[in-house]
């Protein structure tokens, strides 16, 4: 027992052995690591500067769930789309996309989630919502996504505020999108665009 203790006790003074002298000589290292690493990236642009849709990143639409909700749908096990899009969603729009719901023409800042969750089937008749698996979302700034229709798309898992989106996976979002170019590439309608009681202007 004592022995260990010892041991213990050896490693930890080791491990605080970082003296003064030290630890000025590591911010020195660390200083310069820093400068080089600032030069280089001055006096070397990248070779394949990334595209507009690639930086910066969407942000986490916050409080979204507090914004229109358009539709919900569910796909099961017999659709292709179902390993990575199935289960139950919710569709919601932000005030500047539910204009485009109503034109077809959707402006600089509009937003668009889809909320994916699992589902629970209990065996009795009644299918329930389970956990989240991740959401969607549609980010519309014709500048800054030109490439890809004007939309700028990301994935948020559950729990997470950063898109995990690589580039040839929104690219499959922005080529599957564009095949509803007549709709301002989005799929979902909203049943209450033209209806004056559910509208909210
Ligand atoms: C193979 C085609 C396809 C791909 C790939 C695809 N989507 Fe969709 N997406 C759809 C369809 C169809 C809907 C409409 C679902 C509904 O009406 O319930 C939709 C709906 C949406 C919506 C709600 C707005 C709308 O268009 O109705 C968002 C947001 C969205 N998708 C984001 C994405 C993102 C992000 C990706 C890439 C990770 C992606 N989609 C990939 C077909 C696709």
């Amino acid at each position: 027992m004592r022995a260990d203790r010892d041991g213990d006790g050896a490693r930890a003074s080791n491990g605080r052995g970082c003296g003064r002298a030290d630890a000025i000589a590591l911010a020195a290292a660390l200083a310069l690591a820093l400068a080089i690493g600032g030069f280089a990236q001055a006096a070397s642009p990248p070779a394949d500067p990334p595209r507009a849709q690639d930086a910066p990143a969407i942000a986490f639409p916050a409080g979204y769930s507090m914004w229109t909700h358009i539709k919900s749908g569910l796909i099961t096990s017999g659709h292709a789309a179902y390993p990575r899009f199935g289960g139950l969603h919710h569709i919601y729009a932000n005030p500047a996309a539910l204009q485009g719901y109503r034109s077809g023409e959707y402006p600089d800042g509009a937003v668009l989630v889809y909320d994916l969750f699992e589902t629970r089937d209990s065996g009795d008749g009644i299918v329930d919502q389970g956990p989240r698996r991740h959401i969607d979302v549609m980010v519309k700034d014709s500048a800054r996504f030109k490439a890809s229709g004007g939309w700028g798309y990301a994935e948020f898992a559950a729990g997470e505020r950063a898109d995990r989106l690589k580039t040839a996976e929104r690219d499959g979002c922005a080529a599957c999108h564009a095949s509803r170019q007549q709709h301002g590439d989005v799929f979902s309608e909203w049943p209450n665009a033209g209806a004056r009681e559910h509208s909210d202007s």
